[in-house]
C-alpha cells in the first residue's frame, strides 16, 4: 500500500556556510526520500533557512547590512550547495516568511488559549551601550570557580563549571565590550511539564532509536522545565501577537518552519495540507536531525504540536556528529570542510556513497577518513560496480548493439532480484552501511560471473558470438539490478546509466523482469577514480601547512625566516571597533614608534584586558587597508579546537620594541 510521507532535515542557520556536517544529514535524508519514492510511496521532502535570533542580527550588524539581506544572501549559497550535493528538496523555504508566521501565530494562539503559556519575570544581562539583552553566550568573564579568564556566561571551558552569567567575575558584553547590568523583564513560558504523560506515551509508540529513548528517560527523571519562548526587542524574529516588544525565541519558530515550508509546497502544488497535519492523520511525519538538537525535537516539538491540536511526528531519526580523519571538525586544523570547498574539488556522488557506506541506524559519530574515501570509491564504485558495465558494454556493441533475447543464467539473476526486499528493509531502517555491503557483495558476484565466463576469450571465436552476447547481456542485467539498488545514493549516475540502458531506474520493482532484446546506447564512463592528491586538498589550509615540514613538504630557509621582522610590542591603547564583532583596534608601542593594528581577537579579549600587555607582532607586514582604517602589522595568536584565539606572551623583563629571533 502506498504511504504518504513528509520528511524534513534540520534547518541550517542563515549566518554561515554549510559544512560537511550539514551535508551528511542532508544526504542521509535525501537517500531515504529517494528510496521511498522508488518503493512507489508519495514522499515529500522540505527544508528551510533558520533565519531568526541574536547571532544573525549581530552578524548582519557587523557587516553593515540588514538581517533580511544577510539571510537572502546565505540562502542562495545554501541552495547552491544543497543542489551541488543532489539534495532533492521539494521545497526549500525560510522561517522569515508569511507561511511560517501563519503557523507560529496559529500555534502560539492555540497554546495560549489552552493555558499552556505562562509569564514570569526573568533577570538577564543587559548591554546598555548596545541597548539589548544578552544571551548567556554573549557575556564573558572570569570563572567564579577556577578563576580562568574570558569564559562564556554559562559554563567554563577550563574547569567545566556551569553557572549563570551573573556569577562571572568581571563580566563583559561581547557585543560592546562594556560591563553589563542586570535587568528584569517579563518572559513567556511554554509549560512543557503538562505534556509529560503524552510524551511518555509517544515515546512508547516506537518513534525513536533505543539510545534516544534512553536519553528521554533521563530527561523525564530530571523533570521537564517550563521553556522560555520569548525574547525582548531588539531581536530579529516574529513579534508575539498581543505582547508588543516581545519576540518568539528562534527555537520556537524554527521547527514550525517545517510546517511553513510545507505550507508553501502545498500551495504551490495544490496539496491537501490538513490530511498531513490533523491529529488523526494517516500520513507520516519524519524528522532527520543531529543528536545535539534532540531535546528540541523529541520533547518541545511533539509537545508544541500536540498542544496546538496537530499530529505528532511519526519518527525523529537522530544521527551522530561527523568527524574528519578521526577528529572533530576544526577550522584551525583545516578540517572544517565547507560544502563549497568540497564541490570545488570533487563530484558529489563519491561522498554520497561514502556517507552511505558509513551511516548506520545508530547515533554514533561518523568518521570521514580521506584515505578511506579514496580507497572505497575507487574499489567499490569504479573497481566493482562500473567495471561490470564497462567490461560488458563493448561485447553488446560488437554483437549488434542489442541485448540478447534470453539470459544464460536466470538463476543468478533471480538471486540478485531476491535481495530486493532485504536491501529495501535496510534502507527503511537507515542501515545504509549494511545495504552498501550487501550490494557490493553482489557486485563481486557479478564480476566473478564475468571472470569465469571470459567473454573476451569467447569473442575471438566467431562461432561463439551468441554465447558472448549472452554473457554480456547477463552482466549488463546484473549491473542494472545493482544500479537500481544504488539509485537512492547515486541519482546522477543512475540517470546516466538509465540513458545507457535505455530503460528507467526509478523503481525497485523494475528489476522484476530482466532487460532483453533492447538496444543499448553507446557506453560512456559512469565514474572516475578519485585522485588522493585532490582528495587531500580538502584539508589543505594555512593551519595544516604549518606542519608541512614534518610531513616532508618544502622547508622555509633561514633567509625566508629572517625576512620577518618579529617584535615585542606593548599595547598602549585598545578599543572595540564600531560595526565589527571580531576586531579590536590596538595601538602598539614598539619602544618609541607606535603602530595601529586591527586584530581579530575581540571574541576572546576585552579592550581593557589588553592594555599594558606585551604581544608579539610582525612589524614589517605591508600595511593593509581595511574597512575601519589601515592596519600596520599583525599580532600573533595561537588558535585551537574552540573558536578562541590565544595571544602569545613573553617572559618578565621583555620590553616593547625587542626583536624576536
Ligand atoms: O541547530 C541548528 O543548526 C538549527 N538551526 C536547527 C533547527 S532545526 C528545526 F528545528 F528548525
Ligand atoms: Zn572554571
Amino acid at each position: 500500500m502506498s504511504r504518504k510521507i513528509l520528511v524534513t532535515s534540520a534547518l541550517p542557520y542563515a549566518n554561515g556556510p554549510l559544512h560537511l556536517g550539514h551535508i551528511i544529514e542532508a544526504v542521509q535524508t535525501d537517500i531515504w526520500v529517494r528510496f521511498q519514492r522508488m518503493q512507489g510511496h508519495d514522499c515529500l521532502y522540505v527544508c528551510a533557512e533558520d533565519t531568526h535570533g541574536t547571532p544573525i542580527m549581530i552578524k548582519a550588524q557587523s557587516e553593515g547590512i540588514t538581517p533580511e539581506e544577510l539571510i537572502a544572501r546565505v540562502a542562495e549559497e545554501h541552495r547552491a550547495a544543497y543542489q551541488g550535493f543532489l539534495i532533492g528538496h521539494d521545497q526549500f523555504h525560510s522561517t522569515h516568511t508569511a507561511e511560517n508566521r501563519y503557523f507560529t501565530d496559529l500555534m502560539f494562539g492555540r497554546l495560549k488559549e489552552a493555558g499552556h503559556i505562562t509569564t514570569r519575570s526573568v533577570r538577564q544581562a543587559y548591554d546598555e551601550k548596545a541597548g539589548m539583552f544578552l544571551p548567556d553566550r554573549y557575556v564573558r568573564g572570569t570563572c567564579p570557580r577556577c578563576k580562568a579568564v574570558d569564559q562564556y556566561g554559562d559554563s567554563c571551558e577550563a574547569c567545566g563549571a556551569t553557572y549563570a552569567p551573573a556569577d562571572l567575575i568581571d563580566p563583559k558584553s561581547t557585543v560592546s565590550g562594556t560591563t553589563p547590568v542586570w535587568r528584569e523583564s517579563e518572559h513567556l513560558f511554554f509549560s512543557l511539564g503538562r505534556f509529560e504523560e503524552m510524551l511518555r506515551e509517544w515515546v512508547r509508540s516506537g518513534s525513536l532509536q533505543e539510545s534516544v529513548r534512553a536519553k528521554l528517560d533521563e530527561w523525564f527523571s530530571t523533570g521537564l522545565q517550563d521553556w522560555d519562548i520569548s525574547r525582548d526587542a531588539p531581536y530579529f524574529g516574529f513579534e508575539i501577537p498581543g505582547h508588543p516588544g516581545k519576540y518568539f525565541y528562534v527555537w520556537f519558530d524554527a521547527p514550525i518552519g517545517y510546517l511553513g515550508s510545507f505550507k508553501a509546497l502545498c500551495e504551490r502544488r495544490g496539496l491537501d495540507m490538513p490530511s498531513y497535519l490533523a491529529p488523526d492523520s494517516k500520513a507520516e511525519l519524519h524528522h532527520f536531525i543531529g543528536k545535539d538538537i534532540s531535546y528540541f525535537h523529541t520533547l518541545f516539538w511533539p509537545a508544541v504540536l500536540h498542544g496546538s491540536g496537530l499530529r505528532r511526528p511519526t519518527a525523529v531519526h537522530v544521527h551522530g556528529f561527523l568527524t574528519i580523519n578521526g577528529q572533530k571538525m576544526s577550522k584551525s586544523r583545516g578540517t572544517f570542510i565547507t560544502a563549497n570547498r568540497y564541490l570545488e574539488l570533487l563530484p558529489a556522488e563519491p561522498l554520497r556513497y561514502y556517507f552511505a557506506a558509513k551511516l548506520g541506524p545508530g547515533v554514533d559519530d561518523i568518521d570521514l577518513s580521506l584515505e578511506d574515501l579514496t580507497a572505497r570509491v575507487n574499489s567499490d564504485i569504479v573497481g566493482k560496480l562500473v567495471n561490470i558495465a564497462s567490461r560488458c558494454a563493448g561485447f553488446v556493441a560488437r554483437g549488434g548493439g542489442k541485448l540478447a533475447d534470453r539470459l544464460p543464467d536466470p538463476a543468478l539473476y533471480a538471486e540478485f532480484t531476491a535481495a530486493a526486499p532485504r536491501i529495501a528493509a535496510l534502507y527503511e531502517q537507515l542501515d545504509y552501511a549494511q545495504a552498501m555491503r550487501e550490494i557490493m557483495l553482489l557486485a563481486d558476484r557479478a564480476n566473478q560471473y564475468v571472470d569465469t565466463h571470459k567473454p573476451w576469450a569467447l569473442a575471438k571465436d566467431p562461432s561463439k558470438a551468441e554465447e558472448t552476447l549472452g554473457i554480456a547481456t547477463q552482466g549488463i542485467n546484473l549491473f542494472r539490478v545493482l544500479m537500481v539498488y544504488l539509485a537512492p545514493v547515486l541519482p546522477d549516475m543512475a540517470c546516466h546509466a538509465a540513458g545507457f540502458l535505455g530503460a528507467p531506474l526509478s523503481r525497485f520493482s523494475e528489476v522484476d523482469s530482466p532487460l532483453l532484446g533492447t538496444p543499448l546506447a553507446a557506453y560512456q564512463p559512469l565514474a572516475q577514480r578519485l585522485d588522493p592528491k585532490v582528495v587531500n586538498q580538502l584539508v589543505a589550509s594555512p593551519a595544516a601547512t604549518t606542519t608541512a615540514a614534518a610531513s616532508g613538504e618544502p622547508h622555509v630557509t633561514i633567509d625566508d625566516f629572517s625576512k620577518l621582522d618579529l617584535r615585542v610590542a606593548k599595547v598602549a591603547a585598545a578599543e572595540s571597533v564600531e560595526g565589527s564583532d571580531k576586531l579590536l583596534k590596538l595601538t602598539l608601542d614598539l619602544g618609541g614608534e607606535t603602530r595601529t593594528v586591527f586584530s581579530g581577537i575581540r571574541k576572546s579579549y576585552t579592550p581593557e584586558s589588553m592594555i599594558g600587555r606585551h604581544v608579539v607582532m610582525i612589524a614589517n607586514l605591508a600595511p593593509r587597508k581595511m574597512r575601519f582604517g589601515v592596519s600596520e602589522g599583525m599580532v600573533l595568536c595561537a588558535s585551537g579546537e574552540d573558536d578562541r584565539v590565544y595571544l602569545l606572551s613573553a617572559d618578565d623583563g621583555v620590553a616593547g620594541g625587542m626583536k624576536i629571533s
